[in-house]
């Protein structure tokens, strides 16, 4: 260690810088002296040293400012405090704030070759532990990010697979994926409007997703009718929330969408289904996506109708604000730039043709 190990000495007295040289080069460390604390901070600077032995006392300049700032600046440097018997107090206050060791002055040349060997592998010690923390922390790091990496990758996985099992509903429907995904960037431009943001959002964007997957449980006779459909057919229809829920209550991930599935098709006045909630009632998402479901549905193309314009969609909300819709949601869809509906609708490629189960405004049925 000694052949490599370079020492700084900072004294006053030239005698002290001298001896102290002559004893460290003696056992073979590599030894630069100055006189102040301000000279010591220029060469630490400019070269790297291991050790600094400093006088307790300088004349002009305070051992307890230099500790502190090579505490910040070097914090790898033992430091040993040089002292004489009458300021122990000050060598005492000097350990508490982070120099190794001390060495009384006037000193032989063991003593203070025992007190920097001392310093040296303590400070190897401690050099090897933060060397060992650093890798640790890395590692850790580099796991969590795998970790994270792990869980977007199946978090991705989770969100092809509700859109395929989507896709496959709206295909049976003659239909395409077109108000799913429309559905689902209405519903997050409305929700953040509303002043949702960031996670509070996925159960939003996810129930608006997967609002009419219970229509899976609903047969072809009824989903794919043509005409009208029946009071029974239509009691038989109005069961796609409840199977839906049932489908995707035990998927844990799921449980914060359950109420837009669930309760999509309540109306603000009670009236709705399947449970007849009113008002606050209704879970905030789905008084959200009733109001998306009815404008989608509303300037979308069905084979029995024609869609109508942004500004009849509009028109229809608020004549049904405060009776099928919660008229706090139709306002704030109303504050969101038509521009930006328009780009979400012009980027969606398809028509939709989805059945008279729609809610009441803006269905045939
Ligand atoms: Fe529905």
């Amino acid at each position: 260690m000694s052949a490599e190990t370079h020492i700084l000495a900072i004294d006053s007295e030239q005698k002290t810088r001298s001896l102290t040289k002559r004893y460290l080069k003696s056992v073979g460390y590599f030894c630069d002296t100055v006189a102040s604390a301000s000279q010591a901070l220029d060469l630490l600077g400019e070269n790297n040293y291991d050790l600094v032995l400093t006088d307790v006392k300088m004349t002009h300049e305070n051992s307890i400012s230099l500790l502190n700032e090579l505490g910040k600046s070097h914090p790898n440097l033992a430091v040993i405090i040089m002292t004489s018997a009458k300021d122990t107090d000050l060598a005492m206050e000097c350990l508490e704030i982070g120099a190794y060791d001390y060495v009384f002055k006037p000193f032989k040349k063991d003593a203070l070759n025992i007190v920097v060997q001392r310093a040296l592998n303590r400070r190897h010690l401690l050099s090897e532990r933060r060397a060992y923390r650093l890798e640790l922390e890395k590692k850790v790091h580099a796991r969590t990010m795998e970790v994270v990496r792990a869980y977007h990758e199946i978090e991705n996985t989770y969100q092809q697979t509700l859109e395929a099992l989507v896709s496959a509903l709206d295909f049976r429907e003659q239909s395409t994926a077109g108000h799913s995904k429309r559905a689902v960037d209405y519903s997050r431009l409305l929700a953040i409007e509303l002043g949702f943001r960031g996670d509070r959002l996925v159960p939003i964007t996810r129930g608006a997703l997967l609002h009419d997957v219970g229509k899976i449980g609903i047969s072809d006779s009824i989903l794919l009718k043509p005409g009208q459909l029946t009071k029974r057919e239509w009691k038989v229809m109005k069961m796609h929330p409840i199977y839906g829920y049932q489908m995707l209550k035990d998927i844990r991930f799921l449980q914060p969408s359950l109420d837009i599935i669930l309760h999509h098709h309540e109306r603000y006045d009670g009236n709705g289904y399947p449970n007849g909630l009113a008002k606050l009632e209704i879970p905030i998402g789905a008084r959200i996506f009733a109001v998306i479901d009815a404008f989608d549905a509303i300037t979308s193309h069905r084979v029995y109708r024609a869609a109508k314009d942004f500004e009849k969609a509009y028109d229809i909300l608020k004549e049904n604000a405060g009776t099928q819709f919660d008229p706090h949601a139709v306002d704030a869809f109303l504050q969101i730039p038509k521009e930006r509906l328009q780009k979400i609708f012009q980027n969606s490629l398809i028509h939709d043709d989805k059945k008279g189960e729609s809610p009441e405004v803006g269905s045939a049925k």
